[in-house]
C-alpha cells in the first residue's frame, strides 16, 4: 500500500485550469509532488453540484443523508480521504466564485446537527472524520491586497466550521502579471512551491517561506492600472 500523502485541491475558478488561479495552484503542487504527495485537483465547475435547498433532510430525517445524489457524494468521499486540502480560488466580487460556493454549502452534510457554543461562537458538534491541513491560494484582479480581506475571513471561517486547519495562506494580486510577467513573481511562485515540499516534507510550512510567497511585488498600483487599461484597449484592437 502506497504510504505518500493524499493532497486534494479544488479550484473554484470557473476559467479551471485556464485561469490565473491555476498557475498558483500547479506551482504548489509541483513542490508537494517533489515530496512524493498524491496530488488531484478538482474543478466545482467541471461538476454536477445542486446548490443546497435547505430540506432539512440531513438534519432532522437523516443525519449525514443528502437528498441530491450528485457529484458532491464522490466529492465529500474524496475529502475526507485527503490528508491535506487545498482551495484555491479566484476573488469574485470580494467573495468566492458561485460553483465554489455551490459546493461549501453542501458540506453542511458532514456537520452534525445539533450545536455547542466555544469561545463566544456556535459551533456545529464536530462530525468529519480528520482535522485536515488546509491551504489556501487566492488570486485577484485588483493590485491592493485589501482585495482578499474578505474571502479570506470567509475561508478561515469556514475553516472553523468544519475543524480544519490553516497552514498557510497565499495571495496573488493583479493576476494578469501571472502571465504577463511572471519574472516579477519569480520569488513569490518558488516560495509557493516550496510550501508544498515543506508541507508534505516536514508536515509544516515554515512561516518566512510563506511570507515570502506573501511578499509584496506592487510598488504602485496606479501604475498597474494604466497597464492593465492598456492591455484591455489592445486587446479590444486585436479582437476587432
Ligand atoms: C465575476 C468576476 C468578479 C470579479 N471580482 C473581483 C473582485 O471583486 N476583486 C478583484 O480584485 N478581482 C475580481 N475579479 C478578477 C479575478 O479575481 C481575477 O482575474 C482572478 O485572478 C481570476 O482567476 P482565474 O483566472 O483563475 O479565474 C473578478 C472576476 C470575475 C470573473
Amino acid at each position: 500500500m502506497s504510504t505518500s500523502k493524499k493532497i486534494f485541491a479544488i479550484n473554484g475558478s470557473h476559467r479551471s485550469e485556464k485561469g490565473f488561479t491555476q498557475i498558483v495552484l500547479n506551482r504548489f503542487l509541483k513542490g508537494a509532488a517533489s515530496a512524493h504527495a498524491y496530488c488531484e485537483v478538482l474543478y466545482p465547475s467541471r461538476k454536477k453540484i445542486i446548490a443546497c435547498e435547505s430540506c432539512g433532510k440531513c438534519l432532522f430525517e437523516a443525519p449525514g443523508v443528502c437528498k441530491f445524489n450528485d457529484d458532491m457524494g464522490s466529492i465529500i468521499e474524496k475529502i475526507e480521504e485527503a490528508d491535506m486540502l487545498v482551495f484555491a480560488s479566484p476573488v469574485y466580487f470580494d467573495s468566492m466564485p458561485s460553483n465554489m460556493k455551490k459546493m461549501i454549502d453542501r458540506l453542511r452534510v458532514t456537520l452534525d446537527a445539533f450545536f455547542e457554543f466555544r469561545e463566544g461562537r456556535t459551533y456545529h458538534l464536530k462530525s468529519i472524520k480528520k482535522k485536515q491541513k488546509v491551504i489556501l491560494i487566492f488570486t485577484a484582479g485588483n493590485p491592493e491586497r485589501e482585495s482578499f480581506v474578505s474571502i479570506s475571513r470567509v475561508f478561515n471561517r469556514i475553516l472553523d466550521n468544519m475543524g480544519w486547519e490553516l497552514e498557510g495562506e497565499f495571495h496573488f494580486p493583479a493576476s494578469h502579471l501571472l502571465v504577463a510577467d511572471p519574472e516579477l513573481l519569480s520569488t513569490q511562485l518558488e516560495a509557493v512551491t516550496m510550501s508544498g515540499q515543506q508541507l508534505v516534507a516536514e508536515g509544516k510550512i515554515n512561516k518566512n517561506v510563506i511570507e515570502l510567497a506573501n511578499r509584496e511585488y506592487i510598488d504602485d498600483p496606479e501604475m498597474i492600472l494604466r497597464h492593465m487599461t492598456q492591455m484591455i484597449l489592445k486587446m479590444r484592437e486585436d479582437n476587432k
